[in-house]
């Protein structure tokens, strides 16, 4: 670890701790211990998800099975739910004599998947609104049945509503919510277990219906979900040099396309304008040009968290201009 970002290698992925500690203590003020199971898909580092399971949130959603593979091999094993559907249940079933692990299913072919592998508990996930997976609420009672009598543990639901992530205006977001988990209401009525699963950051405000939020980018968040006026604050940004400045009117850092997701757009600016990215660069247009020069450092805010951490093979962390720790994306490609 070097003490301070100067000396930081760029582009560096970089989080502020302080705020970093903000955004964790406004979730567990709304959202303590299990009502959050935070979703490790943002952020990819078992170091972080450490930190939150020592905040007293010990049960973690992810996105993929390697995510599962990676949090059973860092300790975290308490409870962990493979919140999307897979055909890939071998290595789930093996890890299952050392980790609570459970997984989605919304098909006859996913729930035999599950059953193949060894997995011995499930969800079943079901469509509350977002053209993804789910399958419809006439069907979740048939496939819990046929779970159970496969020797499986159906331990609930369900239901991510991803589509109502950015409704802004908070009351018309709470009716689209509540709408939706009507919906996944009905499947628990159905299919029976302790769990009702859903939610994200976006609508963690709101969604009072499940019984766990599944939420993971309040933690660092983005200039997307900042707009939403959540009691969260960027920690994550990109820390980059200038290593050309053009008297047009221009300035060129070493940060592009392969430094930041861009499926939400541009990463934001504090002191100008991004006119764009390309592989290697980005290029900036300065409030004024005179207070810039070649090596110069410039931060700059990711738009979508997610796809940016895992770019980036580690995090550092740091206060102010001090960093006083790395976390390794160590979930990165998995
Ligand atoms: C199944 C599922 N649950 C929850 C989330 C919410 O994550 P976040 O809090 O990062 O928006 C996502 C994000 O895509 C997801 O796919």
């Amino acid at each position: 670890v070097t003490d301070s970002t100067s000396t930081l290698t760029t582009p560096a992925l970089v989080v502020d701790r302080p705020t970093f500690d903000r955004n964790r203590a406004a979730m567990d003020a709304m959202l303590p211990g299990r009502r959050l199971r935070p979703h490790v898909k943002a952020f990819k580092s078992t170091a972080m998800a450490s930190v939150l399971r020592d905040d007293g949130h010990p049960a973690f959603c992810a996105a993929t099975p390697r995510e599962i593979e990676g949090l059973v091999a860092a300790g975290l094993v308490e409870d962990l739910l493979l919140a999307n559907e897979t055909l890939d249940t071998e290595r789930l079933g093996a890890l299952s004599d050392r980790a609570l692990i459970t997984v989605a299913v919304d098909s006859d072919t996913t729930l035999d998947a599950a059953v193949r592998g060894g997995v011995r508990s499930v969800l079943i996930d079901i469509d509350v609104g977002l053209p993804r997976c789910g399958c419809d609420v006439d069907v979740a009672g048939r496939l819990a049945d046929r779970a159970r009598r496969a020797g499986l543990e159906v331990r609930g639901v369900m239901g991510y509503e991803g589509h109502l992530m950015m409704v802004h205006d908070r009351s018309q977001q709470r009716e689209r919510v509540e709408a939706a988990m009507a919906i996944l209401k009905r499947a628990h009525d159905i299919v029976g277990g302790d769990i009702v699963s859903g939610g994200g950051t976006g609508t963690s405000r709101v969604n009072t219906w499940c019984t766990e939020i599944q939420a993971g980018s309040y933690t660092l968040m983005d200039t997307q979900y900042d707009e939403l006026g959540l009691p969260f604050d960027k920690a994550l940004s990109v820390l980059a040099t200038v290593i050309s400045v053009n008297t047009k009117g221009w300035i060129v850092a070493d940060a592009g396309l392969k430094a930041f997701g861009m499926d939400h757009g541009n990463p934001s600016w504090d002191h100008g304008d991004v006119l764009f990215c390309s592989d290697e660069h980005v290029t900036l247009s300065p409030f004024e040009l005179a207070d810039w020069a070649v090596g110069d450092r410039v931060r700059l805010w990711p738009a979508h968290v997610d796809p940016t951490v895992a770019l980036h093979e580690r995090m550092w962390v740091v206060d102010g201009e001090t960093v006083i720790d790395q976390w390794p994306v160590d979930l990165r490609n998995w």
